[in-house]
């Protein structure tokens, strides 16, 4: 499964992407609103920190204009993924970008028959969004569950089934479960995904006994530290 960071913001990515576990990024134009910052200048500096697709997302809602804005956008870095509203003008646009080379994630996606038109459109990402339909009482896991099913009965579908709108870790783990290619998850997802308490206890247990040896691993012979003490 690949992971998606879903921010703009730059300070976030670039501390993330430190990890090694980012395999790329989606921006939303609320998320980039919430930075104050220049978008095209924003999507060019994510590209450069991250490697891998950066979905920065059309705001015209007319396939012409949308068309050129996903060229504008495209064209920034090679990296870019244009991202389109699943309506009839964005499907549209899905195809057209899609034929030209460039890759497209069809976003605001809310039920399976949304996907299979994504699909037919060639979207290189579908984005099923789970934590709102779980706001409306329903239950965003089995869209998920939907669309892998569906996409995976047609060998020809190339989309991916990426799971936007994560809540927490344990969307995460059932995305995981039900074989969705990648989530995009907010930095404090991420971040939540490492904690565990008996990770944390059972580190502390370890460094105390390991200090009353005196040892340490590395020494000066290794250009650290200081040398290990030998036992008798
Ligand atoms: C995905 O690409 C969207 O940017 C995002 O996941 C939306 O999440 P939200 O429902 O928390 O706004």
């Amino acid at each position: 499964m690949q992971f998606f960071i879903d921010t703009a913001d730059v300070g976030e990515i670039r501390d993330l992407a430190a990890t090694g576990l980012v395999d790329g990024i989606t921006t939303n134009p609320s998320l980039v609103a919430k930075t104050g910052r220049p978008f095209l200048e924003v999507v060019q500096e994510i590209c450069e920190i991250v490697p891998g697709p950066v979905s920065a997302e059309v705001t015209a809602t007319d396939h012409p204009t949308m068309l050129a804005e996903g060229r504008k956008l495209a064209g920034l870095a090679p990296n870019v993924c244009v991202k389109v509203p699943l309506t009839p003008d964005g499907l549209k646009t899905c195809k057209a970008l899609t034929d030209e080379g460039t890759q497209v994630n069809v976003t605001l996606c809310f039920s399976a028959a949304q996907a299979i038109l994504a699909a037919k459109a060639g979207a290189t990402y579908v984005s099923p969004f789970v934590g709102r339909l779980d706001d409306i009482g329903a239950v965003g896991m089995d869209l998920i569950g939907d669309i892998v099913e569906i996409y995976a009965a047609y060998p020809e579908i190339r989309t991916q089934v990426l799971v936007a709108s994560v809540r927490g870790p344990q969307h995460v783990i059932e995305a995981a479960k039900l074989g969705a290619d990648v989530a995009t998850v907010p930095p404090a997802v991420l971040r939540a995904m490492f904690k565990h308490p008996l990770t944390d206890k059972g580190l502390d247990g370890f460094l105390a006994d390991w200090a009353k040896t005196g040892q340490t691993i590395l020494s000066d012979e290794d250009g650290h530290g200081e040398p290990a003490r030998r036992s008798a």
